[in-house]
């Protein structure tokens, strides 16, 4: 397939633009044409409303449910090979509450290994729960058992494959989906949805693109960017009736800052947990792993857009590393006379602050060129200068204790460090960034610079990954254990 370049589609603008795309992209030709990263009008969207994945909801303390990951969904309203729990991309949302059991069967009719993982939440990393180790064979189900505390904080966490090795195409490919942990303060919103964002580039036949070695050195990003599957939905709305969106970045590797036109997006919860006050932000930034639950509050009616700013990811070897947009990821679309939302309550539980650490440690995430006197042409991914080894233990930590963490990267790429099971809480950054004072699980850190963090192993034993959340970075090896015990 013969893809525009940036330059020339920035270039041709507008209409030439789409008929331009439509004529290189068979697949999109079909079905008129799509819009795509770079396109320069973020005022368009199509007027099918935003999709609600199926809930599968827990009852009286439990929830069983079966997935089956497999290819053959729908994706910006055409039938794709790309892949799908279920049949659908994203996946059925999980709804549990704290004290539940979640007991999830998944079955692997793809082509390849995967498994299971439940980011965020704050669960056993042993035997069938959490844990990354696990291999489920093509045909092959497992079976796993999730006990959620009865002290869990409420929030958005999310479901994706873990297989290190594949965990970058199958994301990429649409195996995400949305778990939410009911429960907290009643809110006066109308609506509570979630949106979940991914990317992908589909081939003409409607089949998920083959990805070359450059994309997976910067980490992949999509020409379509969907929410709950859908390209540029719209999110109807009646003023005076405020909504809660949970906003998930299930992209592979894509940073983004969201704005909406005309309103403050109003950050009450982040990485699943509650921040202590409301706070009225222009924009969203997001990234790959990241929730941010916003309230937004329409006050008369218009159409306004979602619109997705690029973020910078530093320079990588071969170029910025520099997504397309801004574009318009939905269109809120307000009907009624104007009249103002219920104000939120001034204060939110937050979780109180980590107790001070009693032992440090840091870890340096590095991207060079491997070969001989590094000229080999060949990214490598390490942790501490060592590529993945699900069988070295490289951290282990005493159970019960708190620890301050430095994460370091002397590369020229951001990556957002990642670790599972254990939230931190960021203390301080290279870049000077304001910290929100709760538990986070995914944070950037600056290429050159340092986060340093607070991580309480004080709720469960076991052995899980810490990694970047760039999931070719993941799959390349910048990757590495952590045993609490
Ligand atoms: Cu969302 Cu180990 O990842
Ligand atoms: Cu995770
Ligand atoms: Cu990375």
């Amino acid at each position: 397939m013969t893809r525009i370049s940036r330059r020339r589609a920035l270039a041709l603008g507008g209409a030439g633009l789409a008929a331009a795309i439509a004529g290189a992209a068979g697949w999109a030709a079909t079905d008129g044409p799509i819009a795509r990263v770079g396109d320069l009008d973020p005022g368009g969207s199509t007027d099918e409303g935003l999709a609600r994945p199926a809930e599968l909801v827990a009852r009286d303390g439990r929830l069983d449910v079966e997935l089956v990951a497999a290819a053959g969904v729908r994706v910006a309203g055409r039938d794709a090979r790309a892949l799908g729990y279920n049949g659908s991309s994203p996946g059925p949302t999980l709804r549990v509450r704290p004290g539940d059991e979640l007991a999830v069967r998944l079955t692997n009719r793809l082509d390849q290994p995967t498994n299971l993982h439940t980011h965020g939440l704050r669960v056993s990393p042993q035997g069938n729960g959490d844990n990354p180790f696990v291999q489920i064979e093509p045909g092959a189900s497992f079976d796993y058992r999730y006990r959620v505390p009865a002290d869990h904080p409420p929030g958005t966490q999310w479901y994706h494959p873990h297989h290190h090795g594949m965990v970058a195409d199958q994301l990429f490919g649409g195996l995400a989906g949305a778990l939410l942990v009911d429960g907290g303060p009643a809110l006066p919103v109308a609506d509570d949805r979630v949106l979940l964002v991914t990317d992908i580039t589909l081939d003409p036949d409607g089949s998920v693109a083959a990805v070359g070695p450059t994309d997976r050195m910067r980490g992949r990003e999509g020409d379509l960017v969907l929410v709950n599957g859908q390209h540029r939905p719209m999110v109807p709305a009646t003023s005076g009736h405020a909504q809660r969106w949970r906003i998930v970045n299930a992209c592979t590797s894509r940073v983004f800052a969201l704005r909406l036109e005309g309103h403050p997006l109003t950050r009450i919860a982040q990485d699943g947990t509650f921040l202590p006050s409301p706070v009225a932000e222009s924009q969203a930034v997001l990234a790959p792993g990241n929730r941010t639950d916003v309230v937004v509050s329409p006050v008369g009616a218009g159409r306004f857009a979602l619109i997705l700013d690029p973020v910078d990811r530093g320079d990588g070897m071969m170029g910025g590393t520099r997504s397309g947009g801004p574009l318009t990821l939905a269109t809120l679309v307000v009907d009624g006379p104007a009249a103002s939302a219920p104000a939120l309550p001034a204060t939110l539980p937050a979780e109180s602050a980590t107790a001070a650490a009693t032992a440090r440690r840091s870890t340096t995430f590095r991207m060079g060129m491997g070969g001989p006197m590094g000229g080999g042409g060949q990214a490598v991914m390490t942790i501490d200068g060592r590529t993945f080894d699900p069988d070295r233990d490289d951290q282990i930590v005493a159970a019960g204790t708190v620890e301050e963490w430095t994460v370091l990267n002397s590369g020229p790429l951001t990556h957002p460090f990642h670790l599972h099971v254990w939230p931190f809480t960021v203390v301080a950054a290279s870049d000077g960034r304001p910290t929100t004072g709760v538990p986070e699980d995914v944070t950037l850190v600056p290429a050159g610079g340092w986060v340093k963090m607070r991580i309480a192993f004080t709720t469960h034993t076991g052995r899980s990954v810490y990694h970047c959340h760039i999931l070719d970075h993941e799959d390349a090896g910048m990757m590495a254990t952590v045993v609490v015990r």
